[in-house]
């Protein structure tokens, strides 16, 4: 018996069980059975330095990991000692060789086992486990992502929504800025809100006078979907990028807004938006113009949303079939990984 179902035909689907979003025991099997399957944006080539440590979504799956960039390599290994576990690096650094600050142990840039004082006589030592775990790293427009045990390979996560990379070509990008809003809310009902373009007339105001509501497209593949705004003239205003489970890459004539969705606990939701612009020049225009309003303007309503589904007089909606195409095949997703 499935715990949750989502009809194939929107018509008769209705949305996904609050029980989703209110309890805590789906929040924590969420780990491993979406998460943990899925692929994470390790930043942009122009980003990295020779070690840099970082945490895995942290509060959360909080892997701690290691990118480990040899030349034009790079890779993602486990930042954990195979010895009795310490951290290995802790902070960015330039080296040609990973050694622990613990007892000495050694491991070379691609995380073999290279040496370790004192272990004369162990038996089968050095073996498999002593090397540090790799995990996949796959990259796309210099952008690297990696996953703890994918379900199936970036680009079948990304799907032909990935040609949105190809159609805002910037010659060179830089993270200009990044910026954290924190939101007391479910991390699904974020993303839900983020793939609907319905609700514009409503809560967006300013940015309904930008983008033609009308014209709004949703496409769908098989882990992601491509929700396309046009202007006045039928020109493309912003392309937006959602990949399962917490990625937007949201494509503007300034470059690209990523946003990364971390989630915290059942009620509270991190949202990490790196930008990474391409044109200074259009900064400030279009579509892509105002992104800390509307940002509010989402937070404000799904907070409230967050509130709703908590009252025992709540458990499903269903959907517009010409508006919420988006939101139906996420919980679909969503549903699909939890069973
Ligand atoms: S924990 Fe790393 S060498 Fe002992
Ligand atoms: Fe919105």
């Amino acid at each position: 018996m499935p715990i949750f179902e989502i009809d194939p035909d929107i018509r008769r689907a209705k949305t996904l069980s609050s029980e989703f979003y209110t309890d805590p025991h789906f929040f924590e099997s969420s780990k491993e059975k979406i998460f943990a399957r899925s692929w994470h944006l390790l930043g942009h080539s122009s980003s990295f330095s020779d070690l840099t440590p970082f945490d895995l979504l942290p509060n959360f799956l909080s892997e701690p990991l290691l990118i480990a960039k040899d030349n034009d390599n790079v890779r993602c290994l486990s930042n954990v000692c195979t010895h009795r576990g310490k951290l290995l690096v802790e902070e960015p650094c330039t080296a040609n060789l990973i050694r622990c600050g613990y007892h000495g142990r050694r491991f070379s840039l691609d995380g073999k086992f290279l040496s370790m004082p004192e272990f004369e006589g162990v038996e089968n030592f050095p073996c498999d486990d002593d090397n540090l775990r790799q995990l996949p790293v796959a990259k796309h427009y210099g952008f690297h992502f990696t996953s703890i045990d994918p379900i199936a390979s970036l680009e079948s996560f990304l799907g032909d929504g990935s040609i949105a990379f190809g159609e805002f070509v910037f010659k060179d990008l830089n993270l200009a800025s990044t910026r954290q809003y924190e939101i007391d809310a479910h991390w699904a009902l974020y993303c839900e809100n983020y793939l609907e373009g319905f609700h514009i007339p409503y809560v967006h105001k300013s940015l309904n006078e930008i983008v033609d509501y009308g014209t709004y497209t949703t496409e769908l593949f098989r882990y992601s979907s491509l929700q396309t705004g046009y202007d006045s003239d039928g020109n493309v205003a912003a392309r937006y990028l959602f990949v399962f489970p917490n990625l937007m890459f949201n494509f503007y004539p300034w470059g690209i807004s990523v946003n990364v969705v971390r989630p915290v606990s059942p009620s509270r939701t991190i949202v990490e938006y790196l930008n990474y612009v391409g044109d200074e020049n259009m900064l400030g225009q279009g579509a892509g113009a105002d992104t800390h309003s509307v940002e509010l303007e989402d937070e404000a309503v799904v907070e409230c949303v967050q509130k709703g589904i908590r009252s025992r007089f709540y458990s499903h909606g269903r959907y517009s079939p010409t508006r919420e195409t988006g939101t139906h095949h996420f919980h679909r997703l969503i549903a699909e990984f939890m069973n």
